[in-house]
């Protein structure tokens, strides 16, 4: 069977975790797809830098645009991360040089994900980014392949790691904000810059690229009301506590009879029982609502090497086997494109 030729972009975290699932699990992987997956080139800052895996019989290029030009490469992995610059280029020259792609890239979808989409689906190439969203739940999958035939009313639920961390620790300890924001960059889950956590860019960025999938409609990363948890303190939590509440940091997109959609993330509070208020610590949870599948929740890693690269490694997979089914939210389901409600009404 013809192999199915990878260049990796960013060896980072997830970048050193998909190669180290693909070495470790290259037998079964290959007996999955139909064919066997190679990894030939990779681009990353630096190529010394011990991270346990082997690169010997690897192209190295300093330079990831080179691996878009290589003409031996059948598919683009992009995981440098960041909304612009080199990955946004990287992902458009590789469109433009007929290779698929897949990203682990929030930012780059939320942000660019209509106009990458486009060019995808002009060229009749895939582009996935089963990872970009709740690290290993498999949140693209479900919406795009289990509920695929049902219309949903909402999707949403906790999907930031770093805050819900946050969140939960101050709960428990008293601590301030600041001392436990440290332990979770100890941990490796905030983002390099943690504004975007703390600040709640980073859900919005995955609300907002769920809403488009499972919607149905293009949705605009500027449209979702974005309120972070840097206003919170142990008080809060204390107080909110004594009256049977928890408060999370939570992402809602839900879709009105009138074909609105209203799309925010800010801190909630969450009656005890209620399924979401359980998720604690570094876990995400995201649930649906469809009108003939009714409720849904999925809950896991968020974050972290190994979830990350397996869902990472499940769109090369889906690749490798031809499963490339087109998922983003062109307004494809024949309704008058939705209008996004105003801030100013929440
Ligand atoms: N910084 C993110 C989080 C990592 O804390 O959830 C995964 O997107």
């Amino acid at each position: 069977q013809k192999p199915l030729k990878l260049g990796i972009a960013g060896l980072g975290t997830v970048g050193a975790g998909v190669v180290r699932l693909l070495q470790t699990n290259a037998q079964s992987v290959t007996h999955r797809a139909g064919r066997p997956i190679e990894i030939i080139a990779i681009s990353a800052k630096n190529r010394d830098k011990n991270r346990g895996i082997d690169l010997s019989h690897i192209q190295w290029y300093d330079n990831p645009l080179d691996l878009a030009a290589d003409p031996n490469i059948d598919i683009i992995v992009e995981l440098i991360g960041g909304a612009n610059g080199i990955a946004h280029e990287l992902v458009y020259a590789a469109l433009n040089a007929n290779k698929g792609v897949v990203t682990a890239n929030k930012a780059l979808i939320a942000l660019h994900g209509n106009d990458l989409a486009k060019l995808a689906e002009q060229k009749k190439l895939p582009l996935l980014f089963e990872a970009a969203v709740a690290g290993g739940i498999p949140v693209i999958k479900t919406i795009k392949e289990a509920l695929t035939a049902d219309r949903l009313k909402r999707i949403g639920g906790i999907l930031n790691g770093t805050c819900n961390y946050i969140l939960t620790a101050m709960a428990k300890t008293g601590c301030q904000f600041d001392e436990i924001l440290k332990e979770t960059q100890e941990l490796g889950y905030a983002e390099a810059d943690p504004s975007t956590d703390i600040d709640g860019f980073d859900a919005a960025h995955k609300l907002a690229i769920l809403a488009s999938l499972g919607f149905g409609h293009t949705i605009n990363f500027k449209d979702v009301f974005v309120e972070g948890i840097r206003g919170i303190n142990p008080c809060d939590l204390h107080y909110a506590q004594e009256l049977g509440y928890v408060i999370k940091l939570v992402g809602m997109a839900q879709q009105h009879k009138d074909n609105r959609i209203e799309l925010r993330v800010h801190p909630a509070l969450l009656p005890n029982d209620a399924p979401l208020a359980r998720v604690n610590g570094v876990t995400n949870a995201v649930f649906t609502e469809g009108e003939f599948s009714g409720r849904l929740m999925l809950e896991g890693a968020g974050a972290g090497e190994g979830p990350t690269s397996t869902a990472v490694s499940a769109d090369i997979i889906d690749l490798a086997r031809g499963n490339t089914i087109p998922m983003w939210g062109t307004d494809w389901n024949g309704l008058t494109p939705a209008t996004v409600i105003p801030q100013s009404e929440f």
